[in-house]
C-alpha cells in the first residue's frame, strides 16, 4: 500500500504509464479536442497577448500538458499570419513526440524559461499526481493509502507537514470518514508553470471547485474508452481529481505578484465570441450549405458553453508583468 501520490504518479506516467501509452483523445473528450472552436477562442486571446506585449519579435506560445500538440496545431491554423509567423510553437509532454507532428511544433520535457507569451494548460492540473485525505474516527486527517493491483484502501499515518497546512488552509476535514484531495502538489506545479512565464498570460483550463462547493467525499475517479471507471492505479486507465481552484489561483498570483481572474469557460469562451447562436430558418432556405455549416458551429458551441459541461469548467487567467482583461 502507498501513498495516493506516488500511486498515480507511477500509474500515470511511469514505464508503461496511461500517459506513456495512450492518446488523452482517445480515452474522453476535452474542450481542446471536442471543436476546433476551442482553439480559434484561444487564438484570439493569444492575440490580445501579443499586441498587450507590443507584439515581440518571437512570441511563445507554450501548451503545458499538449496531448498530441492538437490545440497547438488549432491554433497555428487560426492565428492571424502576422502573429503565426512570429510564433514559437512548444508542446510540453510526458509521452514521446508524435511522429507525425511537424517539425515547426518543438517538442519538450519541461516548459521553456523566459516565455515571452502565452503558457497554456488545458486538462493538466487534475491530472498532477496528488495525496487524498480522510479523517478517522476522531476527526484527525490521514493519509489514504491504495493498492496498486486492486485499489484497495487503507488509512495511513497523518498527512505530511505541507499537506496538513493544506488542508487546514483550503479544505478542512473533521467529520469523520470525510475525504479530500490534496492540492499542494498542483499549487506548486502551477507556481512553476507560472514562473516560467517572464512578460505574458498563463492559462489553466480545468474542471474544478471552490472553497464555497467543496465536493463531499471528494472527486478522485478513473476514465477509460470514454467512460468512468473505478479509480485503480494500475496504468490501464486515467486518473484524475477537480481542482482546487481558489487555492492554486492564490498562489500563482503570490508567484506572478499580480492579481488572476477565475471565471467560468462559458463567460471565458462568450466573451471570446463563441456565442452559440442558431443560424435562422431563412438561411435554410436561401443558402442551405452555410445553414449545415452554421448549424454544426452552434452545435459545437452549445457543448463548450453548457453551463452543466465543459462551460462549468475554470479559466485561471494569471497575468504576468502585463494586463489583459477577459469576460
Ligand atoms: C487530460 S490530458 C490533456 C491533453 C490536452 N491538453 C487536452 O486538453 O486535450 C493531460 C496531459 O498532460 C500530460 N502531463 C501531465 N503532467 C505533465 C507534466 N508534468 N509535464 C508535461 N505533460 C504532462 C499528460 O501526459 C497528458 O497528455
Amino acid at each position: 500500500m502507498v501513498p495516493w501520490r506516488e500511486a498515480m504518479d507511477s500509474a500515470l506516467y511511469g514505464a508503461g504509464g496511461f500517459f506513456v501509452r495512450h492518446a488523452p483523445a482517445d480515452h474522453f473528450r476535452t474542450s481542446a479536442t471536442a471543436s476546433p472552436l476551442f482553439a480559434t477562442a484561444i487564438a484570439t486571446l493569444v492575440a490580445r497577448v501579443d499586441a498587450a506585449l507590443d507584439r515581440p519579435d518571437q512570441l511563445d506560445v507554450v501548451d503545458v500538458g499538449a496531448g498530441r500538440g492538437e490545440l497547438l496545431l488549432g491554433l497555428a491554423a487560426t492565428l492571424p499570419n502576422e502573429v503565426r509567423e512570429r510564433a514559437r510553437f512548444v508542446a510540453v509532454e510526458r509521452a514521446e513526440r508524435p511522429d507525425d507532428l511537424p517539425e515547426w511544433v518543438e517538442w519538450r520535457g519541461d516548459p521553456p524559461r523566459e516565455i515571452t507569451g502565452m503558457l497554456l494548460a488545458t486538462e493538466w492540473l487534475d491530472n498532477v499526481p496528488l495525496n487524498v485525505a480522510e479523517a478517522d474516527d476522531t476527526g484527525e486527517p490521514r493519509q489514504v493509502l491504495v493498492d496498486a493491483r486492486t485499489g484497495a484502501e487503507t488509512l495511513g499515518g497523518a498527512m505530511a507537514p505541507e499537506d496538513a497546512a493544506w488542508l487546514k488552509r483550503w479544505w478542512p476535514l473533521t467529520d469523520p470518514g470525510a475525504r479530500a484531495e490534496v492540492g499542494a502538489t498542483r499549487d506548486t506545479a502551477w507556481v512553476n508553470a507560472v514562473r516560467t512565464v517572464r512578460r505574458g498570460v498563463a492559462l489553466a483550463v480545468d474542471y474544478g471547485h471552490v472553497a464555497q462547493a467543496r465536493p463531499v467525499g471528494g472527486t478522485l475517479a478513473g476514465y477509460r474508452d470514454g467512460r468512468q471507471v473505478s479509480p485503480v492505479p494500475d496504468g490501464a486507465r486515467d486518473l484524475t481529481a477537480h481542482v482546487a481552484f481558489d487555492a492554486a489561483a492564490a498562489a500563482g498570483e503570490q508567484a506572478a505578484g499580480a492579481a488572476s481572474q477565475l471565471l467560468d469557460q462559458r463567460s471565458a469562451l462568450r466573451s471570446l465570441g463563441v456565442i452559440g447562436a442558431r443560424p435562422s430558418l431563412e438561411l435554410a432556405s436561401e443558402d442551405p450549405r452555410r445553414y449545415v455549416r452554421e448549424l454544426a458551429s452552434a452545435t459545437q458551441a452549445a457543448e463548450l458553453i453548457d453551463r452543466h459541461g465543459l462551460g462549468g469548467h475554470y479559466w485561471l487567467v494569471q497575468p504576468v508583468r502585463v494586463a489583459v482583461p477577459l469576460g
